[in-house]
C-alpha cells in the first residue's frame, strides 16, 4: 500500500463483522493507519476491544462522544479512503438516500475521500430490487464496490451475498488508493486526462435463451477494467459500462449491464457527452431471437434456436460521432498471420469510422480473453501503428491511453494552427 494511507474502516451489524477484525489487521500490517467506526448493531457481532487492539486509531462508535466534537467531519477530512466491510442493506440504503443517522453514515456524507463498499447479506436481501437499485445508484456516483461472493451464508444457506475474500477487498483498496493518489498528483503521475470524459466498456455480454441459460463469451472484463483504472488515475472522468463482477476503484462511475441491448442503451446515451469512447467489451454479434420466459425442459426435446443480429454499438457510435470525439474500438481476431490481423482490424477501423483500433490475436498464448496479459497492435486512422508485445493488461491500457492522449493533443494543435491561419 505504501505511504501510510489513512483508512476509516466502517463495520456494520452483520455476521461478517467478525471478518473485519482480520481485515483491520491486514490493513495495518500493509502500512495503513486505520480508524474503525462501528455501528450500534456491529457491537452485537464484534467486541470493540478486538478492533481497538488491532487498529492504529481509536475505535469510534458515536456522533455524541463529548471528548471529540464533530467526529464525522474530522474523520471524513482525515481519511484517504472510507472502506465499509461488511456493508449491510440498511447502510447501503441510507447512503444512497443521503441519510445520516449515526457516525458511520454521517462520515460517509462528510467525506470527499473515495468510498469502497463491501456488501454482505443474505441472498434474498442482496437480490432485492430495492438493494440492487441503491447499489446501481451508488456505482453511478463513483462509489467503489467489492461484489459479494457466493458460498455458505449464516444459517447454512448457500448463495450470493457473503463478504468478498479479504484478498479481493485489499486489492480494491490498493487500486483505489493508487488511483486517488495519482489523482491528487501525489506520485507525480501525469494528469493528462484531467477534464476529459471517457466512456469505457468491458466484459462479455450475455444473451438469454431462457431464464437460466444464455449465449456468452469468455471475456473477463480485465482489459476494459484496466483501461478504466488507467484513465481514472490520469485524471479522466470515467464511466465504465461493464458486465463483469470485478472490483472497481472508487471514483470510477459504473453501470452494470448484461446484454448487448442494455449495453447499447447505456453507451449511446453516455456517448453524447463523452470526449472519448473505448469499446473493449466483447459484445455478442448474435442473440436468440425469441428467448422464452420458462426454463427449457429436456423432456420437451432439443429446442431449435433461431438467432438474430445484435445492434453494432460501435458502428452506431461511428455514425453519430460528434465533432472532436475520439472513438476507439478493439478487434478480437483469430488470424493465420499478423498481416491478416492488420487487414481485418483496418477493415473494422474504416467500416466503423474509428480513430483507433486495438487488435489482439485471441488465440496467441497469454493474450486475449481471460488472461492477465495481452499483446496488441494499435492502428490509427492516420496510418500510425504500434505493437505492444505480451505484457500485463494494465501496461497495455497505459499504451492505449498514451496513444489517445497523443491523438487528442495532435488534434488540439491542428485546430490551433487552423484557427491562426483563418
Ligand atoms: O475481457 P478480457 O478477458 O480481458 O479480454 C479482453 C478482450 C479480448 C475481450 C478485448 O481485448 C477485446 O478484444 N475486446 C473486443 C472483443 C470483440 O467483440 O471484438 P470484435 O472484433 O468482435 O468487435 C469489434 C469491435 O466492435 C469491438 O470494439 C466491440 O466492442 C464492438 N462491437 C462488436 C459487436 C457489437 N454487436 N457491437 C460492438 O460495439
Amino acid at each position: 500500500m505504501g505511504n501510510q494511507p489513512r483508512i476509516v474502516l466502517g463495520v456494520c451489524g452483520g455476521i461478517a463483522a467478525y471478518k473485519s477484525a482480520e481485515l483491520c489487521r491486514r490493513l495495518v500490517e500493509g502500512g495503513a493507519s486505520v480508524a474503525p467506526v462501528m455501528t450500534e448493531d456491529a457491537h452485537r457481532f464484534l467486541g470493540e476491544v478486538t478492533l481497538s487492539a488491532l487498529a492504529t486509531e481509536a475505535v469510534r462508535t458515536s456522533l455524541w462522544d463529548e471528548r471529540e466534537p464533530i467526529p464525522h467531519t474530522r474523520l471524513g477530512q482525515w481519511a484517504d479512503l472510507v472502506l465499509v466491510a461488511p456493508a449491510t442493506a440498511r447502510l447501503i440504503g441510507a447512503y444512497a438516500a443521503g441519510l445520516s443517522h449515526d457516525l458511520l453514515t454521517a462520515t460517509l456524507l462528510a467525506t470527499r475521500a473515495p468510498v469502497v463498499l463491501c456488501p454482505a447479506m443474505h441472498t434474498e436481501m442482496w437480490e432485492h430490487p430495492a438493494v440492487q437499485d441503491n447499489m446501481a445508484l451508488l456505482r453511478q456516483r463513483g462509489v467503489g464496490v467489492v461484489e459479494p461472493g457466493t458460498g455458505r451464508l449464516a444459517g447454512g444457506d448457500v448463495g450470493p451475498g457473503r463478504l468478498a475474500d479479504l484478498d479481493e477487498i485489499l486489492r480494491a483498496v490498493s487500486v483505489t488508493l493508487e488511483t486517488a493518489g495519482a489523482g491528487a498528483g501525489r506520485d507525480g503521475a501525469a494528469q493528462d486526462l484531467a477534464g476529459q470524459r471517457l466512456v469505457i466498456t468491458a466484459g462479455g455480454t450475455r444473451e438469454p435463451l431462457d431464464p437460466v441459460r444464455f449465449l456468452g463469451n469468455r471475456s473477463s472484463g480485465k482489459q476494459g477494467h484496466a483501461l478504466a483504472e488507467e484513465a481514472a488515475s490520469r485524471g479522466g472522468n470515467v464511466t465504465l459500462v461493464t458486465t463483469a463482477d470485478r472490483p472497481v476503484a472508487a471514483g470510477i462511475r459504473v453501470m452494470k449491464v448484461e446484454t448487448a441491448g442494455e449495453m447499447e442503451r447505456a453507451v449511446l446515451s453516455l456517448a453524447e457527452e463523452a470526449d472519448v469512447v473505448v469499446m473493449a467489451a466483447a459484445v455478442a454479434d448474435f442473440r436468440p431471437k425469441a428467448p422464452v420466459d420458462r426454463k427449457l425442459k429436456r423432456a420437451d426435446g432439443v429446442p431449435e434456436i433461431v438467432l438474430e443480429p445484435t445492434p453494432d454499438i460501435l458502428a452506431a457510435l461511428g455514425e453519430r460521432k460528434g465533432h472532436g470525439q475520439l472513438l476507439v474500438g478493439f478487434a478480437a481476431e483469430t488470424p493465420e498471420g499478423s498481416d491478416e490481423m492488420r487487414h481485418e482490424a483496418l477493415a473494422k477501423l474504416r467500416r466503423k469510422r474509428l480513430d483507433l483500433v486495438v487488435a489482439n490475436d485471441v488465440l496467441a498464448p497469454g493474450a486475449g480473453f481471460g488472461h492477465d496479459t495481452n499483446a496488441v497492435l494499435l492502428l490509427d486512422a492516420g496510418g500510425g501503428e504500434r505493437a505492444v508485445p505480451l505484457t500485463d493488461k494494465r501496461e497495455v491500457a497505459r499504451v492505449v491511453i498514451d496513444t489517445v492522449v497523443e491523438m487528442m493533443s495532435r488534434r488540439g494543435r491542428d485546430a490551433e494552427t487552423k484557427g491562426r491561419q483563418q
